[in-house]
């Protein structure tokens, strides 16, 4: 079938479900909702038999849903409605939610039903909700409501509020005056779920030394107490709050500027805290507690975890030098597996894009923070006496693709998607790309992924070569799944003879070429990509962090 997806952004759903629609043959093609005229051009192209929308926070115009058949992914169970649907989710502490795919009509979010999916509505932030939990359950019943749609048999139900299966209601748009903190009289569970409910957009509004920001990022925290709304505690790049209760943290802050447009940035940079004590903890400490941090250890069955999650899976400079020596500590334990990856969200999407921008100096700062990278990969790549497993629960790009492959193998929840290449950021790339990357997929292939933007997910990535193991399944089973299959392995008695053979491998392909001079030659081009005159990158990095539009779809991704 022709399947148009009509998207406010080619956001991760939107490229889930793309890559899904593809691998069941759906000759597919993406127009982005720039504007009416935009998306009337982009179906009198691509001339759909179906459009879909995964990502819409505009109307469809009339004579599209008029003529054509249009189905809304909404984020909200059945007769759900209103633009806020997983804030509410959130605040009313729903257990479960539902993705409901409904026909475009005049009325939003009132449309006869294709299909409708239940979650489970996990505590953390709504993004991180929204491309986990929600982009599974959008994904099941966009592929259900294209099939009855084929059909052809198909009655969608119209939404009639008298069936008692019915249970949503319309609910209006979560504006700021209901998201208000009061830190000297709510509880820490009442202030995480309003943080919680407006991350990783809008924030929450609210005053901090004097200043007004927007609050992003909040964790718990199970031992730092104080006076109600202080700022406590610093540690890697976040602040922690007292609450009346407790304390959470926040490791983001977007200032509020009329007339100036400002960006998300780690929460102790932004403000003066010359008071304030640095708390840190280790990895192993962080593993057993109910605290912030960016990386975690734990053993299990001669198994070594190094757990790691940085917002947005962006990686500056100094996530990078922190995970290296959690890394290098790893490396001396008595282990003969280690697996790299969170239980959840991004595996990583490479070096840090705010934490550059915001730098005095960013073209010295993306070389500070690429070089940091390189050591992190160089550190994997070289480790011959334990089997590294990069293990996805979630999706990762550029850079963060290629430190999991940076692993002897990569496992990948079937959801992933997975984008290798830089080139939406003009850059040409590092992290040993064109090392391990042709050594998976062949110099051919490794060309082809590297030069076309686009999406693939964790099953033609292991068509590929990319990915070695595929795991079917909801976050909780994939952390599961990979602590049984790691720990068979580890028990594997050929695992000497691959160490053996890895160790042998390695010294073979250094000899052929060091890594130094891959190293080397990606640094030639990325110092180009920084200092050159011709360069493309900071003019692309500075519209991804300030959230620019772009004014047309983009070719490579109309079909
Ligand atoms: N640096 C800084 N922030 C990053 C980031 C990076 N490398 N990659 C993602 N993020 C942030 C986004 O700004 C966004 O922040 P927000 O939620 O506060 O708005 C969040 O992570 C999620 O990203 P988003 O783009 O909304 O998610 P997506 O799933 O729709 O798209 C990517 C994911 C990876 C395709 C897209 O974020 C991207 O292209 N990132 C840049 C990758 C890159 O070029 N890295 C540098 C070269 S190594």
């Amino acid at each position: 079938m022709r399947i148009l997806l009509l998207a406010s952004a080619f956001n991760s759903l939107s490229q889930r479900v793309f890559t899904e629609l593809r691998a069941r043959n759906h000759v597919v093609g993406v127009e982005l909702a720039l504007s009416d005229s935009i998306i009337r051009a982009g179906v009198t192209r691509f001339q759909p038999e179906l459009i879909i929308a995964p990502m819409l926070t505009t109307a469809v115009p009339e004579d599209i849903w008029r003529t054509r058949p249009v189905l809304i992914v909404h984020p909200g169970p059945l007769g759900d409605r209103g633009p806020s649907s997983l804030d509410w989710a959130i605040t009313i502490g729903a257990r479960e939610w539902g993705v409901t795919v409904l026909q475009a009509v005049a009325e939003m979010d009132a449309g006869p039903v294709w299909a409708t999916v239940p979650f489970p509505v996990t505590a953390c932030g709504k993004s991180e909700l929204y491309r986990t939990e929600v982009a599974d359950a959008a994904v099941e019943a966009v592929l259900l409501a294209v099939a009855r749609f084929a059909s052809g048999i198909f009655r969608p139900r119209p939404l009639d509020y008298t069936e008692p299966d019915i249970r949503g209601q319309e609910r209006p748009y979560f504006s700021q005056d209901r998201r208000q903190l009061d830190w000297q009289t709510q509880p820490t569970r009442d202030i995480l779920r309003t943080l919680h409910a407006a991350d990783s957009q809008p924030g929450v509004l609210d005053e901090l030394c004097g200043r007004q920001f927007y609050l992003h990022g909040a964790h718990p925290e199970d031992r730092l107490r104080g006076t109600p709304g202080a700022v406590i505690a610093t540690r890697e790049g976040a602040i922690c709050r007292a609450t009346v209760d407790g304390a959470v943290w926040l490791t983001q802050l977007r200032e509020r500027s009329p007339g100036r447009r400002a960006f998300k940035r780690a929460a102790a940079e932004v403000i003066e805290l010359s008071q304030v004590p640095e708390v840190k903890v280790s990895p192993t400490e962080a593993a057993s507690r109910k605290t912030f941090t960016h990386v975690r250890y734990f053993e299990r069955d001669n198994v070594g975890y190094l757990e790691f999650s940085f917002r947005g899976g962006a990686m500056n400079t100094a996530a990078c030098e922190q995970l290296l020596a959690a890394y290098l500590q790893a490396r001396e334990q008595a282990v003969d597996v280690i697996v790299l990856g969170g239980p959840r969200d991004f595996f990583s999407n490479g070096i840090d894009l705010n934490t550059i921008e915001a730098a005095n100096d960013p073209a010295m700062e993306s070389l500070r923070n690429i070089s940091a990278m390189n050591d992190l990969v160089e550190a994997i790549l070289t480790t011959t006496d334990k089997l590294v497993i990069s293990a996805l629960a979630g999706n990762a790009a550029a850079g963060g693709v290629m430190l999991a492959i940076a692993a002897d193998e990569v496992w990948c929840r079937e959801a992933v998607v997975l984008n290798p290449h830089y080139v939406l950021m003009g850059l040409y790339g590092s992290e040993y790309w064109t090392y391990s990357l042709p050594r998976r997929v062949g110099h051919a292939t490794a060309k082809r992924l590297t030069s076309q933007p686009l999406p693939l997910n964790a099953r033609a990535a292991a068509a590929l070569g990319l990915v070695d193991r595929v795991i079917a399944g909801d976050a909780a089973g994939f952390s599961a799944r990979v602590h049984r299959d790691a720990t068979i392995l580890a028990r594997d008695p050929d695992l000497t003879t691959r160490l053996v053979e890895k160790k042998r491998r390695l010294a073979a392909d250094q000899a052929d070429k060091p890594l130094r001079v891959y190293r080397a030659e990606e640094m030639a081009r990325m110092r180009e990509n920084f200092f050159g005159t011709r360069s493309t990158y900071h003019d692309l990095r500075r519209k991804f962090v300030y959230g620019e539009k772009p004014i047309a779809t983009p070719a490579y991704l109309r079909g």
